[in-house]
């Protein structure tokens, strides 16, 4: 028999203040801008599983092809009693990880995380018939506040896969491995993957493909702003723009009004002018050297035991413990 528990941190109240809090801030600030997180309702998540298939999005199935050539090695090296996977939005890998863990012998609990209850309940759902002895733990919450509130064990091993770390501005992946460094025992270990800095020829239209996937996944986020905070945005008067941050080592993208634009936000009562031509950043996805990763790790209180890479050298996963 599966036991399986939900632990709720974050409600739709808890969102609603966040979204409104990020979006006065953002449409206020100069240059504007908007946290990538707001990418994600319904329609947002289904044009980045599309994302995920397009020939030019190479990060997705990089990386699975990665973990599946390492998974076994990774599950020995870690045996960890406890997956922790922290925004635990592909079931692939999931199941890639719990069969190796299953291999290995050593897991006996699975807690995913992520910020809708409703995905955590249907993944959950799922995972409870296919691995009748795991114990299943979901925590809904989101990962740059509630660490704290994961349920305790002796050897956790957190994934945070898909190189969504690169969302991170660096302080804000600074704190974030040093809050997760704090809520872990000494040699309690994280998984991260982390996208590569590679040819700016191959990661360019990864970010800016031909099908126009990816524009309408960027536009999406002003969707969102329209119908959750009663927006008046033009989508179509948007263009997206993805460009390569050499200095910075990030791909940038942004939202460029094609006309000058007065648009006005109902619910915060905030009217935000937009002059022709102008960018918004909507998302960084910062790309990595392995030097980078190792020095991000061992400054935040990690020690890097091993790493494994693609053929092509687009990818890593990095297993390291806490010191
Ligand atoms: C889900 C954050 C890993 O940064 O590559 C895909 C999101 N943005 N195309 C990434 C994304 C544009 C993706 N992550």
């Amino acid at each position: 028999m599966s036991s399986a528990l939900l632990d709720i941190h974050l409600t739709d109240d808890d969102a609603d203040t966040a979204l409104r809090a990020d979006v006065r801030a953002g449409l206020t600030a100069y240059p504007k801008q908007l946290p990538p997180k707001w990418f994600y309702d319904a329609l947002g998540s289904e044009l980045f599983e599309r994302i995920t298939e397009l020939p030019e999005y190479y990060p997705t199935r990089t990386e699975r092809a990665l973990l599946e050539r390492s998974v076994d090695e990774i599950a020995v090296a870690s045996g960890a009693d406890t997956l922790v996977e922290l925004g635990s939005g592909s079931s692939v890998k999931t199941r890639l990880l719990l069969d190796a863990f299953t291999r290995a012998g050593t897991l006996r609990r699975y807690v995913p995380q992520d910020v809708s209850e409703s995905a955590l309940r249907l993944a959950m759902d799922a995972l409870a018939g296919e691995y009748p002895d795991l114990t299943l733990h979901g925590v809904v919450g989101d990962f740059t506040k509630h660490l704290d509130r994961l349920p305790r064990g002796d050897h956790r091993m957190v994934a945070f896969l898909g190189g969504t770390i690169g969302n991170l501005l660096p302080d804000e992946r600074a704190a974030f491995l040093t809050q997760l460094r704090s809520v872990l025992q000494p040699g309690e270990q994280l998984l991260l993957g982390t996208g590569l800095v590679i040819d700016e020829k191959v990661l360019v239209p990864a970010y800016d493909d031909a099908a126009g996937v990816t524009a309408e996944f960027n536009r999406n986020v002003l969707r969102v702003l329209n119908r959750e905070l009663g927006a008046d945005f033009d989508v179509d008067a948007f263009a997206h723009r993805a460009l390569w941050d050499r200095r910075n080592e990030w791909i940038e993208m942004r939202l460029r009004a094609e006309r000058a634009m007065t648009v006005r936000v109902a619910d915060l009562d905030l009217t935000v002018e937009f002059a022709a031509g102008e960018e918004m950043r909507t998302e960084i996805s910062a790309k990595f050297r392995p030097g980078g990763v190792r020095a991000m790790l061992a400054t935040t209180g990690f020690s890097r035991t091993r790493s494994w890479t693609d053929p092509d050298g687009r990818f890593a996963l990095t297993l390291a413990a806490a010191v």
